[in-house]
């Protein structure tokens, strides 16, 4: 199989990109990226010449057509991912993640190539701390930010195309990912390399948002799960049962790190700030016989912190430019 992975040296593209040369050496991979601040080719080191790859954007009309033409399967991971970014500017979430999506869907069409887009279960919106439902893959969209926004957006088109064209396309919205090679913008490498840092963690508001935690190979390996047994034109809710509040994330990080239990820093919270997201993955369980390998988050953590502890030289020389970016925001 010839697989096209957009996005596939930023956080899960890359460690997409190992789980299948290790698992599915049969596969031949092409990387499209557009190595924008959030992708980087340390992270695609590992792949060595096992793989192609082309630095260009997705909304490149005839580069797209050109690459999806060459390959069979189309797994789109690329977009523009951060939350926090797509307030300050939201135009480049609209660029890659809508316009994007469509030149990809185009050129898909046009050749009869197998796609599964990559999304996130921000596009339900939030919940209630105590709402005993969940996001699943009924659950009407509802996007509250620039990036969840864009990201829906995404995921109607795929939708509109794959009823009305008929595509040969697959969804998956899957809950907040940690792990190797994730940019320390994010939530999690942000606090672990503070602390590395000599720095205090920083949490936005009091604390009490939820999210639903899975490790990145566990997300990958439901993408394999899909793309080798998923029914066509289906959607599917990825998570892990890994409910945490922000503040409870940070208490781990730090005993798990050997820092006493109140050395972080409360700072501004996010404007629209999502309260709590929660997955239902009984579908995927029940029709693709998909488990999570990691059962424990502590163990999932653990993994990351010694990861980022032995890579320092993957995400240092970004740090204080991270850091100063956030200052401006009070956050
Ligand atoms: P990331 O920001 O780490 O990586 C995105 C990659 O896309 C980067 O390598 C970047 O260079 C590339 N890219 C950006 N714009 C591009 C363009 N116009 N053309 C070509 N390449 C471009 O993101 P991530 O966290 O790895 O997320 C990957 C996908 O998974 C996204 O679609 C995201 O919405 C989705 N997702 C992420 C999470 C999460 O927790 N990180 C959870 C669920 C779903
Ligand atoms: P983030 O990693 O940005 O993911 P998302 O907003 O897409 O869920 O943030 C995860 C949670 O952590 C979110 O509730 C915001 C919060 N957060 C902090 O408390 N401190 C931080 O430094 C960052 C980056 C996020």
């Amino acid at each position: 199989m010839n697989l096209l992975v957009t996005g596939g040296a930023g956080f899960i593209g890359s460690n997409f990109v190992h789980t299948t040369l290790r698992d599915h050496p049969e596969c031949r991979v092409t990387v499209l990226d557009a190595l924008t601040y959030a992708g980087s080719r340390a992270s695609l080191a590992a792949a060595g010449d096992r793989i192609t790859f082309v630095e260009g954007r997705i909304e490149d009309v005839a580069l797209v057509d050109r690459l999806v033409g060459g390959n069979d399967v189309v797994v789109h991971f690329a977009a523009e991912s951060h939350n926090d970014n797509s307030i300050n500017n939201p135009s480049p979430f609209v660029t890659t993640n809508v316009v994007g999506t469509f030149t990809l869907l185009e050129a898909v069409r046009k050749h009869g190539r197998r796609l599964h887009h990559v999304s996130t279960d921000e596009v339900f919106g939030d919940l209630e701390l105590d709402d005993p439902e969940r996001f699943r893959e009924t659950t009407p969209y509802n996007p509250s930010s620039p990036y969840s926004a864009t990201k829906a957006g995404s995921d109607l088109l795929v939708k509109a195309w794959i009823r009305t064209f008929g595509i040969k396309a697959t969804i998956s919205n899957c809950s907040n990912n940690y792990g190797p090679y994730q940019h320390i913008e994010k939530f999690i490498p942000r606090q672990i390399t503070n602390v590395l840092s000599g720095r205090k963690p920083r949490l936005y508001g009091e604390g009490k948002n939820v999210r639903d935690w899975i490790h990145v190979d566990d997300h990958n390996a439901a993408v394999w799960a899909i793309l080798e047994r998923g029914q066509p034109g289906g959607y599917y809710m990825i998570g892990a049962d890994g409910e945490q509040n922000n503040k409870a994330v940070i208490a781990l990080i730090l005993e798990l790190m050997g820092k006493p239990a109140d050395w972080y820093d409360h700072v501004n919270d996010r404007p629209g700030h999502d309260l709590r997201y929660a997955i239902d993955a009984t579908k995927i369980r029940q029709e693709l016989g998909w488990r999570p390998r990691y059962t424990t988050f502590r163990e999932g953590l653990a993994a990351t912190v010694a990861w980022y502890r032995d890579n320092a030289a993957w995400w240092q020389p970004i740090k204080a430019a991270v850091e100063a970016k956030y200052a401006k925001h009070g956050q």
